[in-house]
């Protein structure tokens, strides 16, 4: 075979330079088409014919550890390596059927790519880790193929590889798989928007009539000026009043000075109450859009599946249901209809100025461009020292939030200084950009306003000259005055339109994409009605990895009689609370499946399955409030004496007596002021009132003594009878009632039996019963 040259482990490239950069994420498929001729080439040549190469990947360091590249593939009885020589690249070949295992091992700033061909562990070639993924995927497939001889179907969702990157502009995204903010296409989100003021049509529509209408009532007062000075002040005898010929009324000037004060005070007066009825529509509607975007939005997030929790940051989350929701209120109540009076105004009040005197309007639309251009700038320059500002305070209160939460370990460790400079600083960090933004606001806004006021001085000098000529009269100028103060209220507004257009809908739009996430565990559009059950469990060859490049569990099959106490042992991470997951539907396995009493989960509505399970999960998680709240959550309408039932069943009873409050005693928050033995004693409590008929204990027991154990084992062995119950657990001697044992190793089944015949087997679970029967005996001596 040309070229062949076969490699031990072991071996050492030495160290490259570190990182490469990362490649935004996106589809890495299965790496051929990266090949070069020459390889590709070399390959066949060597496979003779019909051989197809199904996947491969490069790398990019050389055998000595610089930057350069070699290529990993496999057809499907071949795995190959290949190192670059000119035309006649170096091959290294083995069986594939021979390859047991390949994964990943990282080291520092690279990878690498390790397999075990044979009983031999061999070191296939090293990268950097901006070539992680394609490598964890690589590894993933070979085994599959090694497996299968076959390429496995494409199952990987592409939420599973969030991009980092705008897939359209490249542009960092703020978060992965989030919104840009440059490619946001406002028109969709806008509509979308509005579609909320529908249900409330009737005010939202009242809400802009009153604006326009008060709009239209503030041009009034400039042209009552005009008439008032003109026709009556300036005049020895009122002969026309706003160009209509009043003389044969024969009013005196007094009393049209009066008329004319009494419908300013009138156009004052409507101005207040239309006021009054739209400020009242703005808060009626306001709050009601917020609550119901935020009610749809915290029904969904209880709906979405748990492992797009898994990727996301509770804060995060937490900030769009409160944070966004409160913007996209500003932005439909405040901003929408005052955006629309204002271009409104605009045109409105411009057509006045036209016809009062065009030429001194065209005199003041001169400076409009620099007054648009410099606010503009202004505003984004602004928006940039508060957005540095705003992140800073986000720090902050993280810190606070992370320093408070652990306090304990804080003390612990004696960290408090620590901690408190650290505080300090991010304090101080926000006070410098708090004073940046703020000194820099208190220094250009007044000069920017004073740009706005340049019209002024046109039209003081212009009309004023006007008004010495005789051109134009003096009631004319001050009515400009008036109206050239509206005309440039909203020309400012229009210059930010932009920016805060961005902001709010961006805002709207990140909830929107929480809205518009589909769970991933999906109820069935027919779903199968599960009334009863017996509680027979099911697991058919079931494979699933939270990253489905990297599989947690491989392939298990188990069955389980109704009734039976089953408890799943094994190392540390090596998948038994995945297991449960499963079991629960948490998620979905990426192969096999699960079955209760034959009938596929997937077939089920999870509502109704989670009614048959009772969990104590690893973590006990107390909610604040009572115990009494705390045990009845899954049956809120449980009497006290079902209530204590329950926490005499799990132990729990004689400890709660104790409390000066019993049964409601406040737990605090997470139930940090009850032990840790306490607070599993209380989550078993509620798992048992819940009354399943499977029975979840993920180290139910783990934090209380032995003796209390025994009991609480005594209480559950009694309240088997009919469940079927998976019990997890180090303590080997927990599953003394176990009918049998699961062991797990590296996500397989190695043995399952009862305790006497796994004993006998002297395998894997033998060893452990000895090393903790050692242990103990150790400890006797010691203690
Ligand atoms: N939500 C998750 N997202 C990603 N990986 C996870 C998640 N939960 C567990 N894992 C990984 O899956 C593997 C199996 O975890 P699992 O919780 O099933 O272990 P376990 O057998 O219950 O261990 P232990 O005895 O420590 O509880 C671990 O390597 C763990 O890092
Ligand atoms: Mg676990």
């Amino acid at each position: 075979m040309p070229g062949f040259e076969g490699r031990g482990g072991g071996h050492h490239y030495g160290m490259g330079p570190v990182s490469g950069p990362v490649l935004p994420g996106g589809d890495i498929g299965n790496g051929v088409a990266g090949l070069p001729e020459s390889v590709r080439a070399a390959f066949l040549k060597s496979a003779g014919d019909g051989e197809e190469i199904l996947v491969a990947a490069t790398s990019d360091l050389s055998p000595d550890g610089r930057y350069g590249e070699q290529h990993v593939l496999a057809s499907k009885n071949r795995l190959c390596l290949a190192v670059p020589n000119g035309d006649q690249p170096n091959l290294s070949i083995w069986p594939l059927k021979e390859l047991k295992k390949a994964s990943v091992d990282l080291l520092v700033g690279q990878a690498s790519l390790v397999a075990t061909i044979g009983k031999d562990r061999v070191e296939l070639c090293r990268f950097t880790n901006s070539k992680q993924r394609e490598f964890h995927r690589l590894a993933a497939l070979l085994e599959e193929l090694a497996r299968n001889g076959a390429m496995p179907e494409e199952k990987v969702d592409p939420k599973d590889s969030l991009p980092r990157y705008c897939s359209r502009c490249s542009r960092l995204l703020p978060e992965p798989g989030g919104t840009c903010p440059a490619c946001l296409k406002r028109g969709q989100v806008l509509v979308r928007l509005l579609g909320y003021l529908r249900p409330h049509w009737k005010r939202a529509a009242l809400l802009i009539a009153t604006m326009i209408v008060s709009a239209l009532i503030e041009t009034l007062p400039p042209y009552l000026t005009k008439v008032l000075i003109d026709d009556v002040i300036n005049r020895p005898h009122v002969t026309t009043i706003a160009g209509w010929n009043a003389s044969h009324l024969g009013w005196s000037r007094v009393a049209w000075l009066a008329l004319i004060v009494t419908l300013f005070l009138f156009s004052r007066i409507l101005l207040v109450g239309v006021g009054i009825l739209g400020g009242r529509q703005a808060t009626w509607l306001g709050p009601r859009i917020v609550a119901d975007l935020r009610g749809k939005l915290y029904n969904h997030l209880q709906r979405l599946s748990l492992n797009y929790f898994d990727k996301s940051r509770t804060g995060a989350l937490i900030s769009r249901v409160t944070h966004d929701t409160a913007h996209v209120q500003g932005f439909l109540v405040n901003g929408v209809p005052h955006v629309g009076i204002d271009l409104f105004l605009l045109v409105f009040i411009g057509m006045i100025l036209f016809s009062m005197n065009w030429q001194l309007t065209l005199a003041i639309l001169v400076p409009l461009p620099i007054v648009i251009y410099v606010s503009k700038n202004f505003w984004r320059f602004m928006r940039s020292l508060f957005g540095r500002a705003w992140a800073r305070s986000a720090r902050l209160v993280a810190t606070l939030n992370d320093s408070l939460n652990g306090i304990r370990v804080v003390k612990a460790f004696g960290q408090e200084e620590q901690e408190i400079a650290r505080f300090n600083s991010r304090n101080w960090d926000l006070v410098s950009a708090e004073t940046r933004a703020e000194m820099t606001w208190a220094t250009f806004f007044p000069a920017i306003t004073f740009l706005t006021m340049l019209g002024q001085f046109i039209i003081w000098y212009v009309g004023g000259s006007n008004v010495i000529d005789g051109t134009m009269s003096l009631g004319t100028l001050l009515a400009f005055f008036s109206y050239l103060g509206m005309f440039y209220r909203p020309i400012q507004m229009i210059a930010r339109m932009n920016e805060w257009l961005t902001r709010d809908l961006t805002a709207a739009e990140r909830v929107f994409e929480i809205l518009d996430t589909a769970p991933d565990v999906k109820d069935s559009p027919n779903p199968i009605q599960l009334n009863e059950i017996r509680g027979e469990i099911r697991l058919e060859n079931v494979r699933f990895g939270y990253d489905p490049l990297r599989p947690v569990l491989k392939g298990i099959s188990i069955d389980i009689q109704p009734g039976e106490m089953i408890g799943l042992v094994g190392r540390s991470g090596a998948g038994k609370t995945t297991i449960i997951n499963m079991i629960c539907r948490f998620y979905d396995p990426q192969e096999g499946v699960v079955r209760v009493d034959g009938i596929d989960l997937r077939d089920v509505r999870q509502e109704d399955w989670h009614r048959f399970i009772g969990i104590v999960p690893q973590e006990p998680f107390l909610f604040h409030g009572t115990v009494k709240e705390n045990i009845a959550y899954a049956k809120p309408d449980a009497t006290v004496h079902e209530i204590i039932r329950a926490a005499r069943a799990a132990n729990a009873h004689q400890f709660i007596v104790r409390f000066p409050d019993g049964y409601d005693t406040q737990v605090g928050e997470r139930g940090t002021r009850l032990s840790g033995g306490e607070r599993q004693r209380i989550s078993i409590a509620r798992a048992i009132l819940h009354d399943p008929r499977i029975l979840i204990l993920d180290e139910a027991t783990s934090n209380v003594d032995t003796e209390t154990e025994q009991q609480i084992q005594d209480a559950i062995a009694r309240l088997v009878k009919g469940r079927t119950v998976f019990a997890i657990a180090h303590r080997l001697s927990t599953l003394k009632n176990a009918n049998r044992l699961l062991v797990i190793e590296d996500g397989q089944v190695v043995e399952f039996g009862t305790h006497d015949e796994l004993l006998l087997k002297e395998g894997v679970y033998a060893k452990l019963v000895n090393a903790q029967r050692q242990l103990s005996s150790i400890t006797a001596v010691g203690g």
